[in-house]
């Protein structure tokens, strides 16, 4: 790769992203059930009707992982802790496995010399929860802060960051209005309950984490570059509302208190009542931003005329296997952006950025050019950014391993590190090569 460490400010952390249902392997240790698997077991939704129950069975293997991940020279670990693994009926009686399980896992990291970064909630509802209506119910605040504490009264003195919660947009948007992940809803209403409560349950734990004492407490949002998909004004105002949707409702609420116009129009009249009386919780002062890219969509007008009926197009450069346009200047962009409108003094991290390539032959080691290219030209952006004033403070690339890609199964592969599904065999990458000899280079 075409960098070093002396490209980037002292102190640039270099860092891997994982989640816990999506490598642990839901199956063992006393886990409840979540609304994964019960989305996976319905058909249709999940290629194959795969599940996370087996994953990369991370759970029995995470000390060889994490030490393939230190000795790539990683300087930092992104992991999440899976709600139901702590509390399977998620409230009450904490499962001691799934404690002791994250307490283990955090000793390793800090024994390799990586740096925790937790992620509470990386979309593993606990099934007992979906029930009583899940991110619909704003009971969920509540719920959620009493897990924060539980799991963090473990292990908060070790972690070296943490965030609430991964990627709201996808919790809330893309599981209740696209109807593509777990709970699979398309209704108006729900989503924007859920786009509500999961501000709400954010804030709530951030004052739980606080009131513990913790420090270096972020948030993680993901971000989309929107262009319209022609010249025309429809397209450009379609394009505006999906950036809204997306990009600016949730750093809205969190940094500036306040949700876009423009979203609040078509959103407002589904809010909970009193919704407004929520927005100082939900801004509770965070310590950094962590942002989460990967691609840029074209964006035309829907046919219906609804408020929120958008269509994504592709457009004609490069893609990766997930059919995502390879776009790195995004990146800048958001990074820029974030600095501009949102940053306000506080840090900020790449917390999320790589991309799915094709599996490699039995055996052999993946010759994976085009991942170690979207690196470097992504890695490339992040610099370009730093040098333009952003206070970029680390990276980490999705993922360290292959593993269950929501709803399209195990066969989009992310890692660095492949995993053979079959013999859960690990095999690094010529890109695991590639950047832990950019790492070591002086
Ligand atoms: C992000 C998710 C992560 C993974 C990557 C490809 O949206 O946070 O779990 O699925 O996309």
């Amino acid at each position: 790769m075409d960098f070093s460490r002396t490209d980037f400010p002292p102190g640039f952390l270099f860092g891997a992203a994982t989640s816990s249902y999506q490598i642990e392997g839901h199956g063992v240790g006393g886990a409840g059930s979540t609304h994964w698997d019960d989305f996976a077991a319905t058909p249709g939704n999940v290629v194959r009707g795969e599940s996370g129950r087996r994953a990369c069975d991370h759970y029995q293997r995470y000390e060889e992982d994490l030490d393939l991940a230190a000795a790539m020279g990683l300087d930092a670990y992104r992991f999440s802790t899976s709600w139901a693994r702590v509390l399977p009926e998620g409230r009450g009686t904490p499962n001691p496995e799934g404690l002791d399980f994250y307490d283990r896992l955090v000793d390793a990291m800090l024994a390799r010399g990586l740096k925790p970064f937790a992620t509470l909630y990386h979309w593993e509802l606990p099934s007992p929860l979906a029930d009583l209506g899940g991110w619909r119910n704003r009971d969920i605040a509540g719920w959620f802060a009493d897990f924060t504490a539980v799991i963090m009264e473990r292990i908060g003195d070790r972690v070296h960051a943490a965030a609430p919660i991964n990627e709201p947009w996808c919790v809330a948007w893309l599981s209740h209005f696209l109807g593509l992940h777990a709970p699979g809803l398309r209704d108006i209403r729900a989503a924007a309950r859920a786009m509500h409560h999961v501000g709400l349950a954010h804030g709530r734990a951030i004052q739980a984490m606080r009131a513990m004492g913790m420090t270096n407490l972020g948030c993680v949002t993901n971000h989309e570059f929107a262009a319209p998909v022609d010249d025309t004004a429809e397209a450009a105002a379609a394009a505006e509302l999906y950036d809204g949707i997306y990009n600016r409702w949730f750093l809205g609420g969190i940094r500036n208190g306040e949700y876009p116009a423009d979203v609040l129009a078509g959103l407002g009249r589904h809010l909970p009542e009193g919704w407004q009386n929520d927005m100082a919780t939900i801004s509770e002062p965070v310590d950094w931003l962590g942002l989460n890219y990967y691609t840029r969509k074209l964006i035309a007008p829907g046919q219906s005329g609804l408020w929120g009926d958008l269509r994504e197009h592709v457009g004609d450069l490069p893609q990766t296997t997930m059919g995502w346009e390879i776009f790195p200047e995004g990146l800048y962009h958001f990074l820029t952006r974030v600095q501009a409108d949102y940053a306000r003094g506080l840090p900020i991290y790449v917390t999320e950025n790589g991309m799915s390539a094709d599996a490699p032959v039995h055996g052999a080691q993946q010759a994976d050019p085009d991942r170690i290219a979207y690196l470097e030209s992504h890695l490339g952006q992040v610099r370009r950014a730093v040098a333009e004033g952003a206070d970029v403070r680390g990276y980490f690339i999705w993922s360290l391993l292959d593993n269950y890609e929501w709803a399209l199964g195990y066969d989009k592969r992310f890692g660095l590190i492949h995993v053979d599904f079959e013999t859960l065999e690990r095999t690094p990458k010529a890109s695991y090569d590639a950047l832990k000899s950019a790492l070591s280079r002086s």
